[in-house]
């Protein structure tokens, strides 16, 4: 009898599942924004430079009551998404001859690279490694006096600005870019007292520290098996301090004396609602809010995403979004991420690999959108996603977040990152079932599989994520 044809899996998609989008709910908010001259008009002209004032509103009250901080709309500016925003941040607040150096945790989140190398910083991304933690915080305070020290003898003049920061702005010597909370790829969530010395780092070295914390409010308490669901009420554990108040809550930086700050918080809807959405917000100080609403193309056409923003308003004035994430999206990830971690214990805990467990070590929860596993005995994990293709599997293998420093200390080929949010639940269990059938595949006869390492370009893995 013929073999029933494979359909395709797609492991390394970091989209919400179609079944996550909130349709109704975006449609009822549409409805009553539509229905309102008073939302409607200011919703589809040029809008306020900061963004939307209902949404800064919104958010302003959500946030405060989330992470417990004072509420302050005035922190806060609007934007078309994390991406975008990180694009924003460096136009205003950093300079390609001022800001001499941009450092990446090591793997790090592989679509910003690009966002840096447009930004004026290609071949100027420095990795640094992570441990259990988060980012290794020794060795990044090592490298960047390193490097501080041989930059002092380097030439003066590349370090006049090209740019004018005017009054409202600065820029910073160096950016560090991290995803505090359950980290993309990692899943790691850094524990309080790492978030604090990293905020002191930064302020050490005139720093500005991005922390895109597009997951802080996806996370739940592991499911245990065979117990009854635990409901995924927000407990302490997911309310670790963001970065940026950390640092506000902390004493006046010499290194800042108009109060910008030294970590700013980027969020985004994407996740959340749905990445079509296009729409984030930044929350730093109030100087760094109304700095990064100068940017030229906020002040050409006002905020970004103004007629999604106004439906989104909507959505956290009436509460709809916060049940909708109560309700829908944190029991529904919290069940495939169980659904995922079953299908690891079955089909490739035997085998040696090691998934990542938990946010913070030894802790209870979990969140975001992805698994991370080390692969067993060391096997290319790229070795392993080019096989995968031909049993119809993609998946992300650990190169493809390999920070591009020409010094290569860190080698990520040993990981594998698999997403849960996105296919049919079925197809989790199937792709890590396959996935463990290419790796025993391999394990029997690596000889045969060498010639795969390198076959299969990262750019072109990248393009079928999306
Ligand atoms: C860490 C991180 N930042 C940013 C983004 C993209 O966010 P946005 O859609 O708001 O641009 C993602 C999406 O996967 C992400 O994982």
């Amino acid at each position: 009898m013929a073999k029933a044809a494979l359909h395709l899996i797609n492991l390394l998609r970091g989209w919400p599942h179609p079944g996550l989008l909130p349709k109704d709910l975006l449609s009822a908010s549409s409805q009553a924004v539509l229905s309102n001259p008073e939302v409607f008009i200011p919703a589809l002209q040029y809008g306020a430079d900061p963004g939307f004032q209902p949404l800064r509103e919104a958010l302003a009250t959500w946030l405060h009551s989330h992470y417990r901080v004072p509420r302050n709309p005035e922190r806060i500016c609007i934007s078309g998404g994390a991406s975008q925003n990180i694009a924003c941040i460096l136009q205003s607040f950093t300079d390609p001859n001022v800001t001499r150096a941009v450092w990446l945790v090591n793997p790090t989140y592989h679509l910003v690279f690009a966002i840096f190398d447009d930004a004026g910083f290609k071949n100027r991304l420095m990795e640094f490694p992570e441990d259990d933690e988060g980012p290794n915080l020794e060795v990044l305070e090592e490298k960047m006096r390193q490097f501080e020290e041989q930059d002092e003898q380097g030439e003066k003049k590349n370090q006049i600005p090209v740019k004018d920061p005017g009054p409202h702005r600065k820029f910073y010597r160096h950016v560090i870019y991290v995803v505090p909370t359950c980290a993309n790829p990692s899943g790691k969530t850094m524990p309080v007292k790492r978030r604090e010395g990293l905020v002191r780092l930064a302020r050490k070295f005139d720093g500005l520290v991005i922390c895109d914390d597009v997951y802080d409010q996806l996370q739940w308490p592991i499911d245990q098996k065979d117990k009854p669901t635990i409901r995924p009420d927000e407990t302490i554990e997911m309310i670790l301090p963001r970065l940026c108040d950390i640092d506000l809550a902390m004493e006046p930086s010499p290194n800042d004396p108009k109060g910008f700050g030294h970590a700013v918080s980027n969020g985004s809807f994407s996740k959340m609602v749905g990445p079509g959405m296009r729409t984030g917000w930044l929350e730093g100080s109030t100087a760094f809010a109304f700095g990064l609403a100068q940017t030229g193309s906020t002040k050409s056409g006002g905020s970004p995403s103004q007629f999604c923003a106004s439906i989104l308003a909507d959505m956290i004035e009436t509460g709809t979004l916060q049940k909708h994430l109560a309700d829908k999206v944190r029991p529904n990830l919290q069940h495939r991420h169980r659904v995922m971690v079953d299908a690891i214990h079955t089909h490739l805990l035997p085998l040696g690999f090691q998934p990542r467990e938990a946010g913070q070590l030894g802790g209870n929860v979990y969140g975001g959108y992805f698994a991370w596993l080390t692969t067993p005995d060391g096997i290319s994990s790229r070795v392993i996603s080019e096989v995968a293709m031909a049993d119809m599997l993609i998946i992300g293998n650990g190169s493809m977040f390999q920070v591009e420093d020409n010094k290569h200390e860190i080698d990520t080929d040993k990981y594998i990152r698999l997403t849960f949010a996105y296919v049919p639940e079925d197809d989790i269990t199937e792709g890590v079932r396959r996935l463990g059938v290419v790796t025993r595949k391999i394990q029997e006869n690596p000889a045969k599989y060498q010639c795969f390492d390198k076959a299969l370009s990262n750019s072109s893995l990248i393009d079928l994520a999306k």
